[in-house]
Order: C-alpha cells, then sequence, then structure tokens
C-alpha cells in the first residue's frame, strides 16, 4: 500500500497494550465519555498481566494489623532506596481502594472465614507484628492476573472501549512540535495500515523478559514500548536493574508463586538444609527476591545444588495439608503435574532464579505523563505522551521489586494515567495535525522488512541476544563480564540491520512481527548493558562483585539511557514523600 492511501482513525485516547494497565486507563477513559482505541498485539485476556499469580498488596489489615505507612516502608526499603517516595506513597495510601474496585468489577478474590478478602505473607513485608510476617497480599488462589484482567476486559467492554485485537504498533507519531500524536499501527492478520490519531497516547505493553533465554515471561514480553519511547527521543530509566524470581522451574522458567512460600514452602539445598535460615535470619524464605535469588545462585555455586548437575534447589510444599495446596496454590500444582510431571503435594519443586520483571522503564510523573530532562529541570512532561505499568519507571520499584505490588503498580497508576488524560482532554479538544515525515520514518521502519531475503536470520540474532544477556548480565555483575555485554549487544545491533525474513506474506505474517519485536527488544537491551556497566554499586538486584555495597553518596540517582549515541545521563531520587517525612537510607537486611 502507498504511504497516501493508508486509512486514518481518530480517537481521544490512544492506549498502547490491553494489560491491567492498559485495561484500567482505558476503562476510566472510556466511563467519562472520551472515546478510546486500545491496540494490543494479542487478544486482550492473553496479555501478560494473565500469567501473574501470587497476588496484589493492600494494607486492607485483613488478617494481621497494617497500614499504608507500614507498606510504604516496606516498599521504599524492598526498592533499596531508589524508588521514589512520592509515587510510594501515593501508590501504598491507594492500594486498598484500588482493591475494593477489582472486588466490584468482578474479581473473585479467596476469602477468609469471615468473608473478607484473603490476604497472604508475600516477600520483603515487614515482621512487625510480635516477629509474625505481614499478611498484604490480596489473592485470587495463585490466578490473581488471570481474574484481575478478564474482570477487566468485561468492564471495557461494557463501557464501549474501541479495541484494535491483535493489531501491532511499530511507532509513535508526533507533530512538528514534538507533542505525541498516536501510532502508526498494523493490523496482524490482514497486513493492513492504519495511522490512529490520538490527543493523547499511553503505552502500557509490558516489559521485555524475552531479553533472557529463562524467563517467566510469555513471548509477548519484548520490550515494545521501551523501543517506541527510545526512537521518539525519550530515554529510559533505571534498566540496569531487572528483577530475577528465585523461583522459576529449574531449566524451563515458569513461574512458581511467592505465595507458595508465603502459605509455608521453604527452599532446600542438597543437604536438605533451609538455607534461607543462614542468609535472611528473620525473614528466611520470605526476603525480598533479589536476596532469595543470589542465596540460591550462591548455593549451587557453591555445590550445594541439587539433581545430578547440582544446579538448582529444591522448594518444598509436600509438608502442607491438602486443602491448602487445593484452595490456595491449585495452578502451580497443576504447572507442576503437566509439565514436570510431579505433584507437589509429595515431592519438592526444582527451582532456580529466572528472569521476570523490568524495574526501569520510560520515565514518568505519579499522573503517568512521561517525564525527560529539558536544560536544568530533570522533569518535563512531553505533551500527550503518558506510560503505565512494566514499561513505565514512576518509580516506585526503585532498584528492586516486591512481590504483589506489579498489579498494585499497573492498577493505580493506570488509573492515575487516565484522570490526567481526561483533564488534558478537557483543555484540548482538536487534533493536531501531524509531521508527515515521522509517518514516513514508521512507514520506512516497516517496510524495510519487505523484499529483503538473503541476510541473516532474525531466530538466530534473538537466541544470540538472549544467551548474551543471560551470561552478561545476570544476577551477579562484575565489570569485564558486564562490558563484555556491553560488545556482544552492540555487535548483535549491527548484524540486525542486515537481517531479513523469509515469509513476505501480508497475511498473518509473524516473522515480520518477530523481526519488529527485536528490533525493541535490542533497543532495551541496550538500554540494559549501557546502564548496568557505568554503575559501580550493589544496589537490589543490580548485584556487584567487584563493588560489593551501596554506595548512597555517589549513586542515590535514577539513570537515563538515551539511543542517539548511546549516552547516559542521571537525575536525583525523589526522596520527599507527599506528606509524611521521608524514610532515609539504612542498611538493608531481611
Ligand atoms: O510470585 C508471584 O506470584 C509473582 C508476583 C509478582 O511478581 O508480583
Amino acid at each position: 500500500m502507498n504511504i497516501e492511501d493508508i486509512p486514518r482513525r481518530r480517537f481521544d485516547a490512544l492506549i498502547i497494550g490491553a494489560g491491567g494497565g492498559g485495561l484500567r486507563a482505558a476503562l476510566q477513559l472510556a466511563e467519562a465519555d472520551a472515546s478510546v482505541a486500545v491496540v494490543s498485539k494479542v487478544f486482550p485476556t492473553r496479555s501478560h498481566t494473565v500469567a501473574a499469580q501470587g497476588g496484589m498488596n493492600a494494607a486492607l489489615a485483613n488478617v494481621l494489623p497494617d497500614n499504608w505507612h507500614w507498606h510504604m516502608f516496606d516498599t521504599v526499603k524492598g526498592s533499596d532506596y531508589l524508588g521514589d517516595q512520592d509515587a510510594i506513597e501515593y501508590m501504598c495510601r491507594a492500594a486498598p481502594k484500588a482493591v475494593y474496585e477489582m472486588e466490584h468489577f468482578g474479581v473473585p478474590f479467596s476469602r477468609l472465614d469471615n468473608g473478607k478478602i484473603y490476604q497472604r505473607p508475600f516477600g520483603g513485608q515487614s515482621q512487625n507484628f510480635g516477629g509474625e510476617q505481614a499478611a498484604r497480599t490480596c489473592a485470587a488462589a495463585d490466578r490473581t492476573g488471570h481474574a484481575i484482567l478478564h474482570s477487566l476486559y468485561q468492564q471495557n467492554i461494557r463501557a464501549k472501549t474501541h479495541f484494535f485485537d491483535e493489531y501491532f504498533a511499530v511507532d509513535l507519531l508526533k507533530d512538528e512540535q514534538g507533542n505525541v500524536l498516536g501510532a502508526y499501527v498494523f493490523d496482524i492478520h490482514s497486513g493492513e495500515e492504519l495511522i490512529i490519531e490520538a490527543k493523547t497516547t499511553l503505552l502500557a505493553t509490558g516489559g521485555a523478559g524475552q531479553l533472557f533465554r529463562t524467563t517467566t515471561n510469555a513471548l509477548i514480553n519484548t520490550g515494545d514500548g521501551m523501543g517506541m519511547a527510545l526512537r521518539a527521543g525519550v530515554p529510559l530509566q533505571d534498566m540496569e536493574f531487572f528483577q530475577f524470581h528465585p523461583t522459576g522451574i529449574a531449566g524451563r522458567g515458569m513461574l512458581i508463586t511467592e505465595g507458595a512460600r508465603g502459605e509455608g514452602g521453604y527452599l532446600v539445598n542438597a543437604e536438605g538444609e533451609r538455607f534461607m535460615e543462614r542468609y535472611a535470619p528473620t525473614a528466611k524464605d520470605l526476603a525480598s527476591r533479589d536476596v532469595v535469588s543470589r542465596s540460591i545462585f550462591t548455593e549451587v555455586k557453591e555445590g550445594r545444588g541439587c539433581g545430578p548437575n547440582k544446579d538448582h534447589v529444591m522448594l518444598k510444599l509436600d509438608h502442607l495439608p491438602e486443602d491448602v495446596l487445593q484452595s490456595r496454590l491449585p495452578g502451580i500444582r497443576q504447572t507442576c503435574i503437566t509439565f514436570l510431571g510431579i505433584d507437589p503435594a509429595d515431592h519438592p519443586i526444582p527451582v532456580y532464579p529466572t528472569a521476570h520483571y523490568t524495574m526501569g522503564g520510560i520515565p514518568t510523573n505519579r499522573q503517568g505523563q512521561v517525564v525527560v530532562p529539558v536544560k536544568d529541570t530533570p522533569e518535563e512532561p512531553v505533551t500527550g505522551l503518558y506510560a503505565a505499568g512494566e514499561c513505565a519507571c514512576v518509580s516506585v520499584h526503585g532498584a528492586n521489586r516486591l512481590g504483589g505490588n506489579s498489579l498494585l503498580d499497573i492498577l493505580v497508576f493506570g488509573r492515575s494515567a487516565a484522570n490526567h488524560i481526561i483533564q488534558y482532554l478537557k483543555e484540548n479538544r482538536f487534533h493536531k495535525a501531524l509531521d508527515e515525515s515521522v509517518i514516513k520514518q514508521a512507514y520506512d521502519r516497516l517496510h524495510r522488512w519487505d523484499n529483503n531475503t538473503g541476510g541473516e536470520s532474525v531466530d538466530d540474532i534473538r537466541r544470540d541476544l538472549q544467551k548474551a544477556m543471560e551470561d552478561n548480565c545476570g544476577v551477579f555483575r562484575t565489570q569485564d563480564v558486564l562490558d563484555k555485554g556491553v560488545e556482544e549487544v552492540s555487535k548483535l545491533a549491527e548484524r540486525l540491520k542486515s537481517a531479513s525474513i523469509t515469509d513476505q506474506s501480508e497475511l498473518f505474517n509473524t516473522a515480520r512481527v518477530e523481526a519488529l519485536e527485536l528490533e525493541n527488544l535490542m533497543d532495551v537491551a541496550l538500554a540494559t548493558v549501557y546502564s548496568a556497566s557505568a554503575r559501580t554499586e550493589s544496589r537490589g538486584a543490580h548485584s556487584r562483585v567487584d563493588y560489593a555495597e551501596r554506595d548512597d553518596k555517589s549513586w542515590m540517582r535514577h539513570t537515563l539511557y538515551s539511543s542517539e549515541d548511546r549516552k547516559l545521563d542521571y537525575k536525583p531520587v525523589r526522596t520527599k514523600p507527599m506528606s509524611v517525612a521521608s524514610f532515609p537510607p539504612k542498611p538493608r537486611v531481611y
């Protein structure tokens, strides 16, 4: 199709991504009578939120005393003091309301005997209560994300949100002043291209777990929104902080929820020792994820791993009562039966840390506005552009996210971004004219994959990228290894420029989708290795063997990586909360 013939559609708001963040925002907008389009490369209920298992944090105090301020403290501490405390306060205060909203939208939360929402302990939650771990994670068995995503989708159908299902977003569109005004997309099924003009655009495309070979993330998690933001001139923030979940199924990566340990499961090494007692004497198996992942890695490295290759540890659930397994953990039980042929009721589960969550992302403020440094101002909003959820960095997770804060983040900040958009739309009632040269760039980027046979295969490069990231940007890092990561990923980026695909068809050309995804993934990988090799300290998930200590004097600051010249910049952490005293950095022990 010629560029002039590409059809155009107009909406008040365009949302790219149909996970929990995108759908929560869409619902808020649709209910405010905005015309809202959601573009999703998969059918919405296949978005990765569906895979979230353990639950969503909120200080409801249904099981033990709790309040939002303790939740805030745990989150600041969990972030290794890199999280922005104003955003963390906002999220923790909003959490109970976010849960009750979901309950009213139809989420079938598990229940206590008194009928209140069931809450389980999760990693990094304080032990303020006579030595008992808090229980702050609201759960629908171990399928909480599934329940939330389906409820939100149904609510959006009721509210008449317009869905472009199985459409791929190629790039953001702008006017000549740099205001973001929609996106260039195509229908994966028919190959037909479409220009969506929108007064506001929200990126809610999720994370980039496909950077790594072994991951809990779906194949769709290729950092598309982050790639689009980089190409639109927005830097990515804190990309060196990538979370490894302690309990992926060893060698395969499927998630075994932290809720399994919240229900009383524990980890053992080859000697049958509960080794977490040594690493985190108080919280033990429910220390924060970075701590537990490093402990497992160390056990294996020091020769106490299980199995013929001594390359994993075991998660024991066989002491739990049958009704706990059946009512609280049915999903992971089924996963073990299906993929391992073992029932956790009789047999421990082989587990090992696996890539799980992108803590960094597109920098935003609490209203979801994407912010960039302009002259001496570290955070100026980009007009028309918003981001929420895992692709964004608001930053509530800092250097390490607490389990159960991800579902919360997407719902709180999806809603908050939509509220800001509603306000913006009242003040900006008309569409602006697109810059045609930006449309041409997107068109060329898409069509560069046409008729370009003979180059290297996209699949090979993707496999090499995942290996390079796993080898050089994993749980423990050193300068040599990170520098090698920069070198290897840079070479792969060069190779990708002359790669090609063999399928040239229009209809359902998944090879073309995968090529575009790999371009996004490559940009995100570069951001990750460059940011990591520059940070000479250990903080949260960024654990340097050669710089073993946290260095608050030099590194209480956020990294900003820009694609242009692969440049790094920094901005201060927002240590001042909205209304309470700030939590100053302290040694972080569990
Ligand atoms: O372990 C889990 O259920 C994962 C939860 C999360 O990442 O928040």
